[in-house]
């Protein structure tokens, strides 16, 4: 690092790459040095439509490692990939800023973070929707104990309509569907406010009845789909919280239901979203018994209603270019993230299994 400059490089010139070279390029604190996309010519592409003609591009990392000497990268590849880059790229001395979720089996997720504590680089992942203000005020009331014990979640949310294409829909490149695309979020926003308690155990299943119909895909997306369009899943984790959890890319219902997260003292309900890609989808309601037990539901105000949500992702670079110019730590941990992805590799497991498996994350 020079001059409190970051030199970067972004490795995976697809769909949300652009978003990371957006934020990066309003970061008085980076210059993106280097472009990587396996596909020839596509990280050029790239560097062209984003105005970035000095930048060198690459068609594999080792290469782009080799000439380049680079403080951080963007790992923006489809998810079966994200652990060999990340790896790669903190083995070379950068930091790592990488998408969701963080992989596709909890081995990969391991890897990384070992990865990380070998080579002392920061790993942050690429949650936006922590930094959205409904988040942090979930976050707040959780923290503040205004629930008391929690000790049930449903999470719902997911799409009636809303099967992607792309790399998306094949185990080649994605690995897992709708359980890790949108189904990560699902469960960020659920256990983060609870300081990501530990699971234990697992049962679920999914399907994959829609991405392979004409009614519900494109012809040349239901020919190659084999990834899950639905999972539901039952966790339990220590100290007696249990998550009802469900995700869809697609099902004859307008929502699976809200998130709720019953405490003890109160209980509140999260708007679900088809995504969950912002936060929460809208203002929050408590539920409780006052003093002389009367039943009080309880709209929390928007603590900012004007909130520009597409800053959320100059936000999450922000954070980590932060961090790297100061040493970390990561603004979203491993040590959180590799629980969200032991809970995905769980449901997998237990889906495939057809029985309640347990779920152990190894010492790091
Ligand atoms: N945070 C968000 O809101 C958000 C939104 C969309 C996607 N994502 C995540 O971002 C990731 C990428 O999604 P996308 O829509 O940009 O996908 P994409 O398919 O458009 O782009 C991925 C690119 O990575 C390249 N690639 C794959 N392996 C590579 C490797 N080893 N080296 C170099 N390049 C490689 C591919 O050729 C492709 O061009 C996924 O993990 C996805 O879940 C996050």
């Amino acid at each position: 690092m020079t001059d409190n400059l970051l030199k970067i490089g972004i490795i995976g010139c697809g769909g949300i790459a652009g978003l990371h070279v957006n934020s990066y390029k309003q970061n008085p604190h980076t210059e993106i040095a280097a472009f990587c996309d396996v596909i020839p010519g596509k990280a050029r592409e790239m560097a062209t439509r984003k105005k970035l003609p000095d930048a060198r591009c690459y068609e594999n990392i080792a290469e782009m490692f080799e000439r380049e000497k680079l403080d951080a990268v963007s790992v923006c590849t489809y998810n079966a990939t994200h652990a060999e880059c990340a790896v790669y790229a903190m083995e070379h001395g950068a930091h790592v800023l990488l998408e969701k979720p963080m992989a596709v089996t909890l081995e990969e997720g391991l890897s990384m973070a070992r990865a990380e504590k070998a080579t002392g680089m920061i790993l942050s992942h690429g949650f936006q929707p922590r930094y959205a203000p409904l988040t942090r005020q979930l976050c707040e009331v959780v923290g503040s104990g205004r629930l008391g014990d929690v000790y049930y979640i449903q999470t719902g949310g997911g799409r009636r309509s809303g099967i992607p294409g792309g790399t998306f829909i094949e185990k080649r490149t994605a690995g897992i569907g709708a359980i890790g695309d949108i189904g990560c979020y699902a469960i960020d926003l659920a256990l983060n406010p609870l300081g990501y308690p530990k699971p234990l155990t697992v049962t679920a299943d999914k399907s994959d009845y829609f991405g392979r119909s004409l009614k519900y895909s494109e012809p040349e997306n239901a020919a190659r789909f084999d990834v899950d369009d639905f999972a539901s899943a039952y966790i339990r984790f220590e100290g007696g919280l249990v998550m009802d959890f469900r995700i869809a890319w697609a099902m004859n219902m307008d929502t699976s239901g809200d998130m709720l997260m019953l405490g003890r003292d109160a209980g509140i309900r999260i708007p679900s979203t088809e995504c969950w890609n912002r936060g929460p989808g809208g203002q929050m309601t408590l539920y409780y018994r006052n003093r002389i037990g009367m039943e009080v539901s309880e709209i929390l105000p928007d603590p900012d209603p004007d909130f520009n949500y597409e800053s959320l992702f100059a936000r999450k670079v922000d954070a980590f270019v932060d961090a790297g110019l100061n040493g970390g730590p990561a603004p979203i941990p491993t040590k959180q993230i590799i629980v969200n992805q032991a809970v995905l590799d769980g449901i997998v497991r237990s889906a495939e299994a057809g029985r309640e498996i347990d779920i152990v994350i190894p010492e790091v």
